[in-house]
């Protein structure tokens, strides 16, 4: 994707693109092909952003992972009507970090991001500048989404009940819009910035040469030090930023960026591995990149009592709605929980007595782990930095902090695209 400033016009409408082949297809995105534009802004900039809405469709823009008056967030009532324009305006005041905006209307999220509405939106900072982490390029946006391409080569979004139960699964794998992407490198470091933008599939990173590579960013920005791991799990609306040493490779060499086999879950995915792109080791650098030994100092929060706990269930024989958080469903004029402006809370998602997963998300605040029990029974690397999104796996409990810094009405939710148009969502005012 290109880059742009905070200071543009984002036009959702109908475009083509080449997907497969040659051939171009008709699908969604912000401007000409399929996805929108990598949205670079500084810290403190203020940003002005046009949302021109050309679908026949209503739709929104929800910057996941920006810490914005609930106003501009996107939120399922804020609906932008064909041929209409919002204007959306905010000051970024949060840390440098790999962000992200799509629509988020209730009932058809999952449609229009699988057709191709999505982009990156990343904040830089001094301090993250001072680190000298690879850039220009060697820094690489990647936004992974599975697909289901049709005969004619458009995508088919088309969930059967199943599907809606367990989320839509495509077989093709798609990096920046691409399938079968490539991309050529040197026997130097890489950044590369992974969004997962995929309806439900998850990701088990890793590199076919089984290479380790360094974890220094998630949702919420760095990490305290680049954490060195051989794979990475990423459901679905979380980022993960690594470094790759591409020296560690001869020239000549391809490697690939996979997913291999994790736990499995009731939809049948992470039984296979499969490749998701592949590095081209084309040419022979010399490279000054020093791994730096600390990233950002940032503060843990301390321990809040006051706890609320989020029991995630599904239930098969429901009529409207199967998802269901604390044993409701959605309703946009309900606000399920109030919180205190200026809080820390201490937020428990329970899905102990599930069989699915469910990346569980917040608007309006970012969170810190406190515990995984059950399940997978762990926290892992890139889950020790600030996060938005947290996959609570099958039987896990999955204890978070969060601190509560704006003011206003913000939705929770699973990230499982078809569970959140099914209904796992609810409300939340801070005041
Ligand atoms: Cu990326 Cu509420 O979502
Ligand atoms: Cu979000
Ligand atoms: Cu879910």
């Amino acid at each position: 994707p290109k880059t742009v400033s905070g200071n543009t016009s984002l036009v959702a409408q109908n475009t083509t693109e080449a997907l497969m082949s040659s051939s171009k297809v008709s699908v969604l995105g912000y401007g000409e092909g399929i996805l929108g534009p990598t949205i670079r802004v500084k810290n403190g900039e203020n940003v002005n952003i046009n949302l021109v809405n050309k679908l026949s469709d209503h739709t929104n823009i929800h910057w996941h992972g920006l810490k914005i008056p609930a106003d501009m967030d996107g939120h399922p009532d804020q609906m932008v009507m064909p041929n209409e324009t919002f204007n959306y305006k905010f000051k970024v005041n949060q840390q440098a970090g790999t962000n992200w905006y799509h629509p988020h209307l209730h009932e058809s999220t999952a449609e229009q991001v699988t057709l191709g509405l999505a982009g990156l939106f990343i904040v830089e900072s001094d301090e993250e500048k001072a680190l000298g982490l690879p850039k220009d390029s060697q820094e690489i946006p990647l936004i992974i989404q599975d697909k289901r391409i049709k005969a004619d080569g458009s995508i088919n979004y088309q969930p059967t009940m199943k599907e809606i139960m367990t989320g839509y699964l495509g077989e093709n794998i798609l990096v920046n819009g691409t399938s079968k992407p490539f991309l050529d490198v040197s026997t130097r470091f890489y950044r590369l910035r992974i969004l997962n933008a995929s309806s439900a599939r998850i990701y088990n990173l890793a590199l076919s040469n089984k290479a380790e590579f360094y974890l220094i960013g998630s949702d919420g920005g760095l990490l305290f030090q680049p954490e060195p791991v051989r794979n990475v799990l990423i459901s679905t609306g979380e980022r993960v930023d690594i470094l790759v040493d591409f020296s560690l490779a001869k020239v000549g060499e391809v490697v690939f960026l996979k997913s291999e086999p994790f736990f499995t879950m009731g939809n049948a995915q992470g039984n296979q591995p499969f490749d998701i792109m592949a590095f081209h080791v084309k040419s022979q650098a010399t490279d000054t990149f020093k791994l730096p030994n600390s990233l950002l100092n940032f503060s843990k929060l301390s321990a809040s009592t006051n706890i609320r706990s989020f029991t995630l269930t599904m239930d098969h024989m429901a009529k409207e709605g199967m998802h269901k958080i604390n044993n409701k469903i959605y309703k946009s004029n309900r606000i399920d929980e109030t919180v205190v402006l200026g809080s820390v809370e201490t937020w428990d998602f329970d899905n102990s007595i599930g069989d699915e997963a469910h990346p569980m998300h917040i608007h309006g605040a970012n969170f810190q782990l406190v515990s995984r029990m059950g399940g997978r029974n762990a926290i892992f690397p890139h889950e020790k930095a600030w996060k938005d999104t947290v996959l609570v796996g099958p039987g896990e409990k999955v204890r978070v902090m969060i601190k509560f810094e704006i003011k206003g009405k913000f939705v929770l939710h699973c990230h499982n695209l078809e569970h959140e148009d099914d209904g796992m969502m609810l409300n939340f005012e801070v005041k």
